[in-house]
């Protein structure tokens, strides 16, 4: 069990920098998900806390101290990649016990571990196996294996489910979250899969280009993005966006976009100037069709997809996906109206920032 903190980190390659000033904290128990784009530097920042990549400047602590010059080995955290890199020529069991027989771990201690670690991965009957006999979920296992009998102090996960197909991805997924909750261990999970960040964090943590963007729970993230970027990369399908120019009226500010009108919101008027660059966002679950109310889009169907369950209707001018509860009547170059409630929408200034709301009362709406 370990707190990690991270104190203004910095990772250079020669000249180039691509971490730029890391700092947040990791509570111990925590399950931390780090998202982002690729080459935003999630693997980079895994591999610093590692200690498999050097620190250019500023401080990585675990339970308190400065561990920047403690080699990986010594600093008790272990690492499971996407590739397994299992051993071929090893059984299931050789595999998982390598790694303590080069420790020294007495042979007793070894065969409880890697028994305890087998049957809670239901890896029991397969322990000796190789490898290349095992499908690509259990040769997943068999690294999480691999990693769990040295009782690491923090997991590191960088994007371990990223080879197998959706189906598996789903089971894995909520086995990590399971062995989470019986280890109880901090662990930091990166992963490109959104869905994977919303279900199995206690934080997210959202990179962009080498620094943090926002770091909170799920749903705060998806209620209360920081910005226009952590907006539109938490949720899915992602949040729509219009943008225009700020019209003042009352103490809230309403977007003029072309082609559309002026669209109402409750964000507020405080310190932005009329005619200022804006967008507002909405997500696609949000946003009402075929109603009479507020902030009302017009356009043609562009695209249709009936789920069953709920349905996707896509206009193209301007460009916004709405999703509907169960089905619909609509098809393609049907003329459809949208509603857009000033409850649900987020307003972004010219810098891309989270305008706040002109008012508490006007808090997002959640359902119960
Ligand atoms: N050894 C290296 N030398 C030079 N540049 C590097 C090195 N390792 C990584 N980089 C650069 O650092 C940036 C961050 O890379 P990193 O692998 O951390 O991204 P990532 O967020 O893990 O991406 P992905 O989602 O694709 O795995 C990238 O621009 C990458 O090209
Ligand atoms: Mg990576």
């Amino acid at each position: 069990m370990a707190t990690l903190n991270l104190r203004n980190l910095v990772k250079r390659f020669g000249d180039t920098t691509v971490i730029h000033g890391v700092s947040f904290d990791i509570a111990d128990g925590e399950f931390v998900v780090f998202v982002g784009p690729s080459g935003c530097g999630k693997s980079t920042l895994l591999r610093m806390i590692c200690g498999l990549e050097s620190v250019s400047s500023g401080e990585v602590l675990i339970d308190g101290d400065v561990v920047n010059d403690v080699p990986s080995a010594r600093r008790g955290l272990a690492l499971v990649f996407q590739s397994y890199a299992l051993y071929p020529h090893m059984t299931v069991y050789q595999n998982m016990a390598f790694g303590l027989e080069n420790l020294g771990t007495p042979k007793p201690e070894i065969e409880k571990r890697v028994g305890e670690a087998a049957r809670m991965l239901r890896l029991d009957t397969y322990l000796q196996r190789k490898p290349t006999a095992l499908s690509g979920g259990q040769r997943q296992r068999v690294a999480i294996g691999r990693a769990i009998v040295r009782e690491p102090r923090v997991f590191l996960f960088d994007e371990p489910l990223s080879n197998l197909d959706a189906e598996l991805r789903v089971g894995m997924r909520s086995e990590i979250a399971g062995l989470h909750r019986r280890l109880k261990t901090t662990m930091i999970y990166v992963t490109h899969d959104q869905v994977e960040a919303m279900t199995m964090a206690d934080k997210i943590v959202v990179l962009r280009a080498g620094r943090v963007e926002q770091v909170g729970a799920p749903l705060e993230l998806y209620n209360h993005p920081a910005n226009q970027f952590v907006a539109g990369f938490i949720g899915s399908p992602r949040m729509n966006f219009l943008s225009g120019t700020a019209v003042i009226s009352g103490g809230s500010v309403g977007v003029d976009v072309p082609g559309v009108g002026v669209i109402m919101t409750h964000a507020s008027a405080d310190g932005i100037a009329s005619g200022a660059a804006m967008s507002v966002g909405i997500r696609p679950e949000h946003v009402l069709a075929g109603r009479a109310g507020w902030n009302t889009v017009r356009g043609e169907v562009a695209s249709v997809e009936q789920l069953g369950g709920m349905s996707y209707i896509r206009l193209a001018a301007p460009d916004m996906t709405a999703q509907l509860p169960g089905q619909t009547r609509l098809g393609f170059g049907d003329e459809a109206e949208m509603n857009l409630p000033p409850d649900s929408l987020h307003v972004f200034d010219a810098d891309g920032l989270s305008v706040p709301r002109a008012w508490a009362g006007a808090e997002m709406r959640q359902s119960a």
